[in-house]
């Protein structure tokens, strides 16, 4: 098809936004195993655990030991969460190769998440990125709330725009921008993308969907047509965001890869690969996960 990339990156976030709301406890053995699963699909990047506060988040609380214990497969990039310079020590120790800032567009989300403003949290995280930058860390900033919040309704560009550049001044090499209650659609990406584009290059933004309202695939393929390469996913659909109500997992590595695949559009993953995470990390959870190819793959 005209006007697609020839090559996709993907980033699967499964171990950490994926688990991160699950109430079911998944053993650190277990987490490990299925990290060195995912290493082994051809996929260029796991965000692999979260430093946060483990009260915050308890399924992530034993993320030290996982860094520590996973088998690094060359080529392939581990990342996990850092919300403040605590997070950054002990993701240095566990072992990184890059690290995840994260706040908000939306005031109240920021707050409920990270219990900080806008304004607070700008120079926890100017610091964070400047230490791990001069450790050599790759830096995402993610930027959650950029369509709509579930506390403020729909944010503003001027909004987004605001902490992006912020973010970019202060070293990040990467923009995530989050869809994080998953109710986008293609033309509210088309609009977010247009204002964006003039202030920051296309190769530095990622696009990180949720999937409620199962629009996250038409929201990629308008997102492909304007250029992004970068997509972040979830093995089987998994995840949500504890302080984000109403939020459902990631749109579904699978059913990206079968959208990707489809278009003829290379990411280097191998599908069955990904398909045996799926069924390893659903068995483990003892529920099924919502990806279409999941389903169909168990039925089969
Ligand atoms: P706070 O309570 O304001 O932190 O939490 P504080 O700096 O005031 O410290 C309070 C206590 O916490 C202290 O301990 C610190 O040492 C400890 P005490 O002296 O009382 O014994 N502490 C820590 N312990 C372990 N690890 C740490 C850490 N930091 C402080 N890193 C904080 C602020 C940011 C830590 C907290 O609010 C937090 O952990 N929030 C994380 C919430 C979260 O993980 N949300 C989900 C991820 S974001 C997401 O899902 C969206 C995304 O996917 C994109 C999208 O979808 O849009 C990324
Ligand atoms: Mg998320």
């Amino acid at each position: 098809m005209r006007g697609l990339p020839s090559n996709v990156y993907l980033k699967e976030v499964g171990p950490r936004d994926g688990l991160q709301n699950e109430k079911q406890w998944i053993s650190t053995d277990d987490k490990v195993a299925w990290i060195n699963m995912l290493s082994k699909t051809g996929v260029s990047e796991i965000e692999y655990s979260s430093f946060v506060h483990p009260k915050m988040i308890p399924a992530l609380k034993d993320a030290r030991d996982v860094g520590k214990r996973i088998i690094r497969k060359s080529g392939v990039t581990y990342s996990a969460l850092v919300p403040n310079m605590k997070g950054l020590e002990y993701a240095l120790e566990a072992g990184i190769d890059g690290a995840s800032v994260f706040m908000s567009a939306s005031e109240t989300h920021n707050r409920k998440n990270i219990n900080k403003s806008i304004s607070e949290t700008y120079p926890v995280l100017t610091e964070v990125i400047k230490e791990a930058k001069n450790a050599g860390k790759i830096v995402t900033g993610y930027v959650s709330t950029v369509f709509d919040c579930p506390y403020e309704g729909r944010i503003a560009v001027d909004d987004v725009l605001r902490v992006c550049s912020q973010l970019i001044d202060s070293g990040v090499d990467y923009l995530s921008l989050g869809d994080t209650i998953g109710t986008a659609v293609p033309t509210q990406v088309e609009n977010l993308l247009e204002g964006l584009f003039p202030y920051f290059p296309k190769d530095k933004l990622i696009l990180h969907f949720h999937d409620t309202r199962g629009m996250a695939i038409a929201n990629i393929m308008t997102a492909l047509h304007m250029g992004i390469t970068r997509f972040d996913s979830t093995v089987g659909g998994l995840g949500g965001c504890p302080y984000a109500p109403g939020a459902a997992g990631n749109v579904a590595t699978n059913d990206v890869l079968y959208l990707l695949n489809g278009l003829g559009v290379e990411t280097g993953i191998n599908e069955k690969r990904i398909q045996e995470a799926s069924i390893y990390i659903q068995n483990k959870l003892g529920k099924t996960l919502p990806s279409r190819s999941v389903a169909y793959l168990k039925n089969a």
